[in-house]
């Protein structure tokens, strides 16, 4: 486990662009393992920036997204599908169809997450994933609990994620409750996963993930077991350590 720190969250992006760059110089049809929310935009900005200036190639990259919530439209601005594709997919040139997002609206969801995981082993595997933390810990949407979950699940979010999320729906009662999400067997699969942590409501997390038991009340616990994990904390996110 590598934890490098930094002043602040746009230094956390360029480290987190520098590494996914480097892994798409080294085999160019990589697998990207992506995430959402506010922590890897800097990052996404990052890779653009590279991808405009000639640097970066997505051509023969694919990604799958760690999460999606339920019974929200794919077009709702509040979807992760539209999250990619405004902060990150529609500024690069990866193919439409090497993108992937668990389908939160599938009639069948454990068809939809037992198929998303074959689609994961089908294309060789996470070569990197990126992740963000949760304020109580979670990864994707792996939320604290008396177990680590293997596959692909559906997920019903706990009331901290709902309050955490809420600031994004116009209502907490358009918040979905339920989501699905890649379970903690499929990241801890990943060849090399990236931790990503900023802000100073993040420290108590970092601080139990990184210095706590090992234990399911924090799901990101369980990434110091990786053989190739590195956390890249700004200053406020690694003020407990
Ligand atoms: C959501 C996502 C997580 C993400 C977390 C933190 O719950 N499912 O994958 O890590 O939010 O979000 P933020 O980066 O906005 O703090």
């Amino acid at each position: 486990m590598r934890i490098h720190q930094y002043d602040n969250a746009q230094q956390v992006g360029q480290a987190a662009a520098i590494l996914i760059g480097a892994q798409l110089l080294t085999k160019p049809d990589a697998v990207l393992g992506l995430a959402t929310g506010s922590t890897p935009i800097p990052t996404y900005q990052e890779l653009i920036r590279l991808y405009q200036a000639g640097v970066l190639d997505f051509s023969k990259v694919t990604t799958f997204n760690l999460d999606e919530y339920c019974q929200l439209p794919p077009q709702h601005p509040c979807s992760y599908r539209h999250f990619m594709r405004q902060e990150l997919f529609s500024q690069l040139n990866l193919p439409a169809e090497n993108q992937h997002i668990p389908d939160g609206n599938a009639a069948d969801l454990s068809a939809e997450c037992a198929a998303y995981d074959q689609a994961i082993l089908s294309a060789g595997g996470i070569d990197l994933q990126l992740l963000g933390i949760g304020r109580n810990g979670h990864i994707g949407f792996n939320e604290p609990s008396d177990q680590f979950v293997y596959g692909c699940h559906v997920v019903h979010l706990t009331q901290s994620t709902i309050e955490d999320n809420r600031r994004f729906f116009k209502r907490e009662e358009d918040m979905p409750r339920l989501a699905v999400s890649l379970g903690v067997g499929s990241i801890m699969n990943a060849k090399s996963v990236l931790l990503l942590a900023t802000g100073k409501d993040k420290a108590e997390a970092v601080r139990k993930a990184i210095l706590e038991d090992i234990d399911p009340s924090t799901q990101a616990s369980i990434l110091r077991t990786h053989p190739n994990v590195i956390f890249l904390l700004d200053k406020a996110a690694a003020s407990l350590l």
